[in-house]
This record gives structure tokens, C-alpha cells and sequence, in this order.
């Protein structure tokens, strides 16, 4: 049989990734972040779009060397279509349409959430992993979203609790600038949480019903506990920020798995992952470690690699697709706005 080789393009937010998948196992990952945005203190949209415009052509260009293949063995280009940054997408849109078209190989449009679930199924080559069994729950959180997705199968997804206003991801980076760290907050509320007590401070949580988030009003509680504290003591941040940064993690460590437990309870799943930016975050890590052995849960923790935006899920999300037959046509658009079902 015919090798199907996949070349998986991401490009919705800041993150310039190309990706190549041979029968299903990854061949190369390649990814260009931008470091210009650090200093605006969040993504900033037409700077992102000209840093994919330059780092684009590079970008596939080394993942297709990197694989080992030349571009006449692509089978069919897989991209993200959506949701993200329209002037991102449409970078990696119009590019991966015209290297489609020029190779004469079919377009596969890929939906970025759909691609962080499927991140999970990314297979590489000599390492045996244990991938989720239908039907799974996902939490996916990320700077954008915080959802508890029931998987069915590869394309039968379905979000059965969502946050109401802000996302995980950015509530952590807006309380982060808040305390005067950096961008992006997560992974240094991260670091400083490791070294804090995380029972130190009580913030708000939200009491909403069914599977639905919300971060906004944990957001203003912190703010104003600060406010309050830094009256009493100008230092006050600078002296906790520790102490902070741990009580902060676990107050949203505690919402996300309270919800989670009640999906998994009431469907009667244990087949559970995450993914998304979030992700990453060690905190969440040990409560899914944690509720693996307290629940009898079989958990789904992606490398590292997996959890930020990259094309390897795009790809793998596109071999499937690909199998399926699931092509799409030149004129259709990129979406900034869809969900995953
Ligand atoms: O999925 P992602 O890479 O892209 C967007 O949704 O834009 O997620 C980015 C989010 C940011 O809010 C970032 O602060 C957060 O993921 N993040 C983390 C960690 N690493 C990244 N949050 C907590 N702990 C981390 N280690």
C-alpha cells in the first residue's frame, strides 16, 4: 500500500509550526515561537501575522528535511482553518492551499481544538504510548479556552461544559501582570507556585452550575485582595509572591477538577486527559496523577511539546481525516470563531 504522508501546518496564533506524519507515526515537528510579543505583554495580531509571513516557507521547508522525504512524496496538506488570530490564519491558510495546489495533492482544514484533543494520539516513532479509548473526556484549557470536551470518536466531539467568561490560561496571565511578573504568567506562576504554600491565601471560586466554568470573578477577587494588601504594606507582593502564585494555581487546580470529577461521575468515564497550554502547568499534572490513583482514572498527560500550539496534532488530526477522505475545497474560508463540535 501507498505510504500516506501528511504535512500538518499551524498558524492560528503565535506560533509558526509545520509538521510531517508518515502512516500515522510523526516524522518531524518544527516550530517558530515569537519572542517579539513579550514585551507588549500579550500576543500582539498584526505583529504576529508578519512574524508567520517571514518564518512560514523556513518552517516547512526544514520540517520537510527533517522527515527525511522530498515534498512529491506529500500525500495531502492538512491546516488549521480555525478558531484563532484571522490575520495568523490566514498566513498558514493561503500558504498550505497553494502548496497543495501546486503539488496537485488534496487540502485537508483541521479545527485547532479538535487538533489539541487528537494531540493525544500522536505517535512517535519507537516509542509505545497509550493513547485515550473512545468515548474519553478532555480538558482542554489553554490562553483562549477552558472546556470539558466528551470525546466519541476522532470526529465526534462534543462540549458539554465551557467557561462563561474568561479562560484558565488568562486568568493566570492577567493575575500574573497584576503581581508584575512577565508574559506569559503560566509557566512563572509555575515556577514561583513550586517554592509557595498553596493553602496561604483563599480567593473566590465561582458556583455555577453543571460543567460550566467561570475565572472572571476569581480574577477581580485577586485583584482586590491585593489592592487591600499592598495599602497595608507597599512590599507586600514582592514579599509573597510564592505564597501567591501557589494559592492562585490551586484555587484554579481545584476549580478545573471539581468540574471534571462531576463529568466523569455522572457520565461514567474514566478514560480522562487534558490538554492545551494549561496544560503544562504542574499543578494540574499532579491533581490528574493524583485523581489516576484516589478515582481509578486512566489519565492522558501530553509531552510538553504537545501541550502549546504545533502542527504535529494538525497532522495527526489530518491522517485521520485523510483516511476518511475528508478533503476540503479551495474557497473555503478561515474561521476565527467555531467550536469543536
Ligand atoms: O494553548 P496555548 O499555548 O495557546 C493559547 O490559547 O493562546 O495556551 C497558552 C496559555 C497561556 O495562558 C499560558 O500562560 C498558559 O497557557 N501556560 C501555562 C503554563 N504554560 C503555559 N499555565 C500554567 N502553567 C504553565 N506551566
Amino acid at each position: 500500500m501507498k505510504d500516506i504522508i501528511i504535512l500538518g501546518i499551524e498558524s492560528s496564533c503565535d506560533d509558526t509550526s509545520a509538521a510531517v506524519i508518515k502512516n500515522g507515526e510523526l516524522l518531524s515537528n518544527v516550530t517558530a515561537s515569537q519572542a517579539v510579543h513579550e514585551s507588549y505583554g500579550g500576543v500582539v495580531p498584526e505583529l504576529a501575522s508578519r512574524a508567520h509571513e517571514l518564518n512560514i516557507v523556513p518552517v516547512v521547508d526544514q520540517a520537510i528535511k527533517k522527515a527525511g522525504i522530498a515534498k512529491e512524496d506529500i500525500s495531502a496538506v492538512a491546516f488549521t482553518r480555525g478558531p484563532g488570530l484571522m490575520g495568523s490564519l490566514l498566513v498558514g491558510v493561503s500558504f498550505a492551499k497553494g502548496f497543495a495546489r501546486s503539488l496537485g495533492v488534496p487540502m485537508i482544514d483541521v479545527n485547532h481544538l479538535q487538533g489539541h484533543v487528537l494531540a493525544h494520539f500522536i505517535q512517535e516513532p519507537d516509542v509505545k504510548k497509550e493513547t485515550p479509548q473512545y468515548p474519553f473526556l478532555c480538558l482542554l484549557v489553554s490562553g483562549g479556552n477552558s472546556q470539558i470536551v466528551l470525546v466519541k470518536a476522532y470526529n465526534d466531539m462534543e462540549v458539554i461544559g465551557q467557561t462563561i467568561d474568561d479562560a484558565a490560561g488568562e486568568a493566570i496571565d492577567k493575575c500574573s501582570k497584576v503581581m508584575g511578573l512577565g508574559y506569559p504568567g503560566g509557566p512563572i506562576i509555575d515556577r514561583l507556585a513550586r517554592q509557595g504554600n498553596p493553602k496561604a491565601f483563599t480567593f473566590s471560586k465561582p458556583n455555577i452550575g453543571g460543567y460550566d466554568y467561570s475565572f472572571s470573578g476569581l480574577k477581580t477577587s485577586f485583584l482586590y485582595f491585593l489592592r487591600d494588601r499592598l495599602k497595608e504594606n507597599p512590599d507586600f507582593i514582592e514579599q509573597n509572591k510564592e505564597d501567591l502564585a501557589a494559592s492562585l494555581e490551586a484555587t484554579i487546580v481545584d476549580i478545573l477538577m471539581k468540574k471534571l470529577r462531576l463529568a466523569s461521575k455522572e457520565l461514567g468515564i474514566k478514560e480522562v486527559a487534558v490538554a492545551g497550554g494549561v496544560s503544562a502547568n504542574t499543578g494540574l499534572r499532579n491533581a490528574f496523577l493524583d485523581h489516576a490513583k484516589r478515582y481509578k482514572w486512566n489519565v492522558y498527560i501530553p509531552k510538553f511539546g504537545y501541550t502549546t500550539d504545533n502542527a504535529a496534532m494538525i497532522a495527526i488530526t489530518g491522517y485521520y481525516k485523510y483516511v476518511d477522505k475528508e478533503f476540503c475545497s479551495i474557497d473555503k474560508p478561515a474561521y476565527s470563531r467555531v467550536s469543536i463540535g
